[in-house]
């Protein structure tokens, strides 16, 4: 016997035994990783005590998960989504300088090739929904507005669905964006009000949070990735802090600071400015960007 094999399995030597025998790894972090999860995964199986069956139901569930997977749906992000470990990695990796704005989740409903409009434009393709114009600045940390900034923005429509989830029924594009800062660092654009809605939830991820007492929803927000050269890039949202679900995403998405005022606005002047019919949404949100540190 080598000195990293560690004798025949018991149950109480169980993590030395399996992590013994990864002496030779050809990567550290890999083998570091291995020794974590191991240890962890042991240690639950030893706390939790499953019969056959109940391995057998969470091998099963695994399972069903995977195969759910495909070229637009990713299973095992949204399980990663509702476990609260997608938010736990982006905090971890998003540690901000006071005051900079701060990140959350990305979410698989982003379209890398949004047309760049003009400043202004409205980005609700199909005239459906309560009106809102949306404005702000892109700062860095001392206050001085950002020139250059990019802002990529997309939102669900007044019914909660993304156009990708809607082909054929809402146009292409409909509600996205990317919109470029003037030396002002200001941005500003119209769309519709958005609405909560379910994370895609007819897949094993769903029935799990069903079988938890757990509902499905996200609050109304808008997504935004804010880039510049010198800084970081910014992924985040701005929240509906009126929203029914704002204290229970099912994502854990929500942070105190990205929640933005929906201010309702009456003013037939201002709302004929904007080419709308009537009472508008109105929301400002300012975003800080954190210089980048090489
Ligand atoms: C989203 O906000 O688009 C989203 C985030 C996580 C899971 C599902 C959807
Ligand atoms: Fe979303």
């Amino acid at each position: 016997m080598q000195s990293h094999e560690k004798g025949y399995f018991t149950e109480a030597n169980s993590v030395d035994v399996v992590t013994g025998r990864n002496a030779s790894a050809k990567d550290e972090r890999l083998k570091e990783v291995m020794e974590v999860i191991t240890r962890k995964l042991h240690e639950a199986v030893k706390e939790l005590e499953p019969t056959q069956d109940e391995w057998m139901q969470a091998i099963l569930f695994l399972t069903r998960t995977g195969q759910m997977c495909n070229e637009w749906r990713q299973e095992f992000i949204l399980l990663s989504d509702v476990l609260g470990v997608s938010m736990l990695v982006d905090a971890i990796n998003n540690r901000k300088p006071s005051g900079a704005s701060e990140s959350t989740v990305l979410g698989p409903f982003h379209v890398a090739d949004a047309p760049e409009l003009p400043m202004g434009a409205n980005i609700c393709l199909d005239s459906k929904g309560e009106d809102m114009v949306i404005e702000g600045r892109i700062l860095d940390t001392e206050g001085k507005p950002i020139a250059n900034a990019v802002i990529d923005v997309w939102q669900a429509n007044d019914e909660g669905f993304y156009d990708v989830q809607q082909k054929g029924i809402q146009p292409d594009f409909n509600l996205r964006g990317v919109f470029k800062t003037g030396s002002d660092g200001h941005y500003w654009f119209r769309a519709v009000k958005p609405k909560y809605y379910p994370i895609p939830d007819d897949g094993p991820v769903g029935q799990l949070l069903g079988n938890l007492g757990r509902h499905p929803y996200r609050p109304a927000h808008l997504h935004y990735i804010v880039s510049a050269d010198g800084f970081e890039t910014l992924t985040t949202h701005i929240f509906d802090p009126d929203d029914p679900y704002i204290h229970s995403d099912a994502v854990f998405g929500v942070k105190e600071s990205l929640l933005a005022k929906f201010n309702k606005v009456n003013d037939p002047a201002r709302a004929k400015s904007y080419e709308f019919a009537d009472g508008f949404w109105d929301v400002t949100h300012n975003f800080v960007l954190a210089r980048r540190k090489d």
